[in-house]
Formats: C-alpha cells, sequence, structure tokens
C-alpha cells in the first residue's frame, strides 16, 4: 500500500490488531504508558470527569483516570484489547467502537483521551470530528501521536527493512495517514490545524520526549510481535529476508547502547490538546 486509501488502511489496522493485544500489553505499552501522565494532565482529568478514552488498548489511561478519581468509559476497535482492558480493571465501562463512529450522544463526555491511537486511522478528521460530538461545551480533548522518523525507536525496524534491501511487502503501510507529507519540524502546525479544522478552540501541541531503557532483542519482538506494521512486514518475508533485516536492526539499534546490555532509544511524541466551544 503505497498511496493513501483510508479503507485499506483501516481493513490494515482491523487485521493487524488481530492476535497482537498480549505482546502490546507486555511489550510496547511499556512505553506509551509513560505518555499517560502529561496525557491526562492536558484533558484535565481529575475527580468527577466524564472521561472517554479512545483506542483504550489493554486500558491504562483509563486505569490512571479511574485512578484520579474521573469517570471513565473506554472504547477500542479490537475486540482482544476491549477484553483486556475490561478483565484488567473491573468496573470500567468498556465498550468495542470505532473512533470515527463512536456510539455516544452529542456533549455525553467533559473530557476525551486518545494516547497514540489518531495515526491508526485512515480518515483522522473524522475521528477528531467524533471527539468534538461527544464533547460538552468547554470539555477538553488530548490526543498523542508518534513523531514518525524522530520517533527513533519505531524508525529503527523502518530503516533496517529500507537498508537491508529486501522487498517490503505491499500490504504494509509504509506510513500513517496522520501528518503525512509534513516534515518533522512542521507536524506540531499540522496537528493544531487538524484540531481547529474539526471545531476546537485553543488547539495547543507540545513535544514530549523520553529515552526508552531496553534489552535491543526484547524491543525487536515488542514491536514486531506487538504493532501491526513491523508484524506484517516480517510476516511476509522469508526466513533469509527477516535474518537480513534483523542483521541491519542489530547494528543500528547497538548505537544507542548504555551498559548492561540495555539501549536507550529515543521516543518522540506530539501531545495536541484544545477546547470545545461552548
Ligand atoms: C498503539 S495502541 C494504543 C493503546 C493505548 N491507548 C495505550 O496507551 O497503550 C492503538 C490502539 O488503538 C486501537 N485502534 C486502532 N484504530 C482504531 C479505531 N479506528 N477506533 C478505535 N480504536 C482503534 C487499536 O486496536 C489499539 O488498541
Amino acid at each position: 500500500m503505497t498511496t493513501w486509501d483510508a479503507e485499506s488502511f483501516d481493513r490494515f489496522e482491523r487485521e493487524g490488531w488481530a492476535g497482537r493485544s498480549d505482546a502490546y500489553r507486555e511489550g510496547f505499552a511499556r512505553l506509551t504508558a509513560r505518555f499517560v501522565a502529561p496525557l491526562l494532565d492536558a484533558a484535565g482529568v481529575g475527580p468527577g470527569t466524564r472521561l472517554l478514552d479512545v483506542g483504550c488498548g489493554p486500558g491504562p489511561v483509563s486505569a490512571a483516570a479511574l485512578r484520579r478519581g474521573a469517570q471513565v468509559t473506554a472504547v477500542d476497535a479490537s475486540p482482544e484489547m476491549a477484553a483486556l482492558a475490561a478483565a484488567a480493571h473491573p468496573g470500567l465501562d468498556v465498550r468495542v467502537a470505532l473512533l470515527d463512529a463512536l456510539p455516544f450522544a452529542d456533549g455525553e463526555f467533559t473530557a476525551v483521551t486518545g494516547n497514540f491511537v489518531i495515526h491508526h486511522l485512515g480518515d483522522p478528521a473524522a475521528g477528531l470530528a467524533e471527539v468534538h460530538r461527544v464533547l460538552a461545551p468547554g470539555g477538553r480533548a488530548a490526543l498523542t501521536c508518534w513523531n514518525q522518523e524522530a520517533m527513533r525507536a519505531l524508525a529503527l525496524f523502518g530503516e533496517a527493512v529500507a537498508e537491508s534491501g529486501v522487498a517490503r511487502p505491499a500490504e504494509a503501510p509504509e506510513t500513517a495517514p496522520f501528518l503525512a507529507g509534513c516534515d518533522a519540524a512542521e507536524r506540531p502546525a499540522a496537528f493544531c490545524r487538524l484540531l481547529d479544522a474539526a471545531g476546537f478552540r485553543d488547539a495547543d501541541v507540545e513535544t514530549v520526549q523520553l529515552l526508552h531503557r531496553v534489552d535491543p532483542g526484547q524491543w525487536w519482538h515488542d514491536i514486531t510481535a506487538g504493532t501491526p506494521v513491523a508484524g506484517t512486514v516480517l510476516h511476509h518475508l522469508d526466513a533469509a529476508s527477516r535474518a537480513a533485516v534483523r542483521r541491519v536492526y542489530d547494528r543500528k539499534v547497538a548505537a544507542h547502547a548504555v551498559g548492561d546490555g540495555f539501549v536507550a532509544l529515543p521516543a518522540v511524541a506530539l501531545l495536541g490538546a484544545a477546547t470545545r466551544a461552548g
């Protein structure tokens, strides 16, 4: 898939998450969890907030919001992810639903969070319009997305595929539609414009970056077993091609070594927040 086709991308996403929820929770979610506190702060989540957590995955945002005293409803497109969130957080109201077709009335929530979900939509503008619709006037939205190639922890894999010279399978998208075509420096402003276009006011996008300290072999497993694009790419390669990609990955990831066999991988996110006009 080299050109944008929202329906194909959404189909890829639906199929791509299937069977990966346990590996995601055990691996990649340890990284996304580190962005939860700034996300909840940006959404103003506290006691009494009526929060909708979209693309909840195994539920790290919902769980932290419950601990802050919010009333939390969570949705995820993946039945497996929704089941993990429900099992891990008894009492959490979890539904299987798409972000761009939310099964809620207008103005039902005072805050909406989406931790690393908006870039998984074929039509992110439609998702932001739904977030706006279900918020009450004055309600806050906060959403994170990766700042693509600045996000070294993920970019390493794509670069290893490209540099190893193997043919990238057509089934796996090369980039997400969200902010595609912008270079890293332009993305905060482009994210702001998308929030403005959805009808929000006071849109603001900040960059949140950290180092993810991890065993490099574990990280290979975390991204190839627990995320749809890397997993699909590897699945379609023969054993020799997989080994070639792994060799380049091993060489590139070693540049981030910090001792004791661990690496510290830069992870860079954009955190967009905005208010629904009254
Ligand atoms: C990277 S995970 C993030 C999970 C969780 N928010 C976290 O912080 O770890 C992306 C999640 O979004 C879900 N997702 C992808 N597309 C979606 C859509 N259109 N509507 C709702 N959820 C979606 C996936 O099933 C997956 O659970």
